[in-house]
């Protein structure tokens, strides 16, 4: 039994920060994103009677005790699905460069969740593989349909999904993806999620979120830069001022990442279609209209501490191969 499937990171447009139920991870909000192009995961999955255990091997290295028990007690769920018994081989690669600092837990276990479920000979929809994708890591959901998606976070496990808002050919966006560190990042965002509420600005950050939702797509199908660019720098600053007032403050922002949101703000400023969002982590991410890369991709290039800059356009969903 053999199946093979690949994905597409994605970047949020609108955050997913903090779960209402975080064995299921059911989010306490929604959110928006696109799915990046450049970057992609390719996994291999076999289950066979000959087995004795789950394996899991991630770039050609056989993975450790911690990421090896995620990929199982994911597998258990694909498993319970399917009502079988068998253990597994996990094979996966990234192309993109491995410890970037760019998060791979939406495309790992978006191709995960599809290779699986085909090896086990489930047919799922794509809002039910969507949503088995989120038991993974609650971001891969969205990372199952195509272009641009929009988790719905729904009441109970089988209705908390992704759909798409809009193909990838439906704007000529660019994710000019800015390394400034490529280490791990120190505190994983399973452990945050579960900070978020205790910062006494989570409830302003959840109550606010449902309108900023609203004015991202409706930017997003206007195709209007502007507004865009206002709402997506609005709700990073909320998740990050959620994160640093949490406790223990979590601080993900190095002086480069704030050098790096000040040129944006000022390029802005003077009239290029550009803007910038921060997940877990000190890189950037500067959004920029399709005609505009050139410039604003030599102007990265230039800035303090930048150790590459990586381009992504609107990718498609996960797919098997
Ligand atoms: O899916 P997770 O648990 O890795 O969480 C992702 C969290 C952020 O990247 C910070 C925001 C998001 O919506 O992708």
């Amino acid at each position: 039994m053999f199946a093979a499937a690949s994905a597409h990171p994605n970047i949020a447009f609108i955050k997913y920060w903090g779960n209402r139920d975080s064995l299921l991870r059911l989010p306490l909000t929604g959110s928006l994103s696109m799915n990046l192009d450049g970057l992609e995961t390719r996994t291999r999955v076999w289950f066979d009677a000959d087995f004795s255990a789950d394996s899991f091997s991630l770039g050609g290295v056989e993975q450790g005790e911690e990421s090896l028990a995620r990929v199982s007690a994911f597998l258990d769920r694909a498993r319970e699905l399917a009502g079988c018994g068998l253990w597994a081989r996990v094979e996966s690669e990234n192309n993109f460069p491995t410890g970037a600092g760019i998060a791979s837990s939406a495309s790992a276990f978006a191709a995960l969740a599809l290779a699986a479920s085909a090896a086990l000979g489930l047919s799922l929809s794509e809002q039910q593989l969507s949503a088995l994708a989120r038991r993974g890591s609650g971001s891969a959901c969205r990372s199952v349909p195509d272009g641009f998606a929009e988790w719905l976070p729904g009441s109970a496990d089988a209705d908390s999904y992704a759909v798409q808002v809009a193909p990838p050919d439906y704007w000529d966006l660019v994710d000019l993806i800015v390394v400034l560190r490529s280490e791990h990042k120190a505190v994983g965002s399973t452990e945050g999620h579960a900070l978020a509420g205790t910062s006494p600005l989570n409830g302003l950050r959840v109550a606010g979120a449902p309108e900023r939702l609203i004015e991202c797509r409706q930017a997003l199908l206007a195709r209007d830069f502007a507004r865009l660019a206002r709402v997506v720098e609005a709700d990073s600053h909320w998740m990050h001022a959620v994160m640093r007032t949490s406790t223990p403050p979590l601080f993900y922002w190095t002086a480069g990442t704030e050098t790096v949101l000040w040129h944006v703000l000022d390029w802005r400023k003077r009239g290029r279609a550009v803007c910038a969002t921060v997940d877990a982590g000190p890189n950037v991410h500067v959004i920029t209209a399709g005609a505009e890369k050139t410039w604003v991709e030599a102007r990265l290039r230039e800035l303090p501490g930048v150790q590459q800059v990586l381009c992504a356009r609107p990718g498609p969903g996960a797919r098997l191969i």
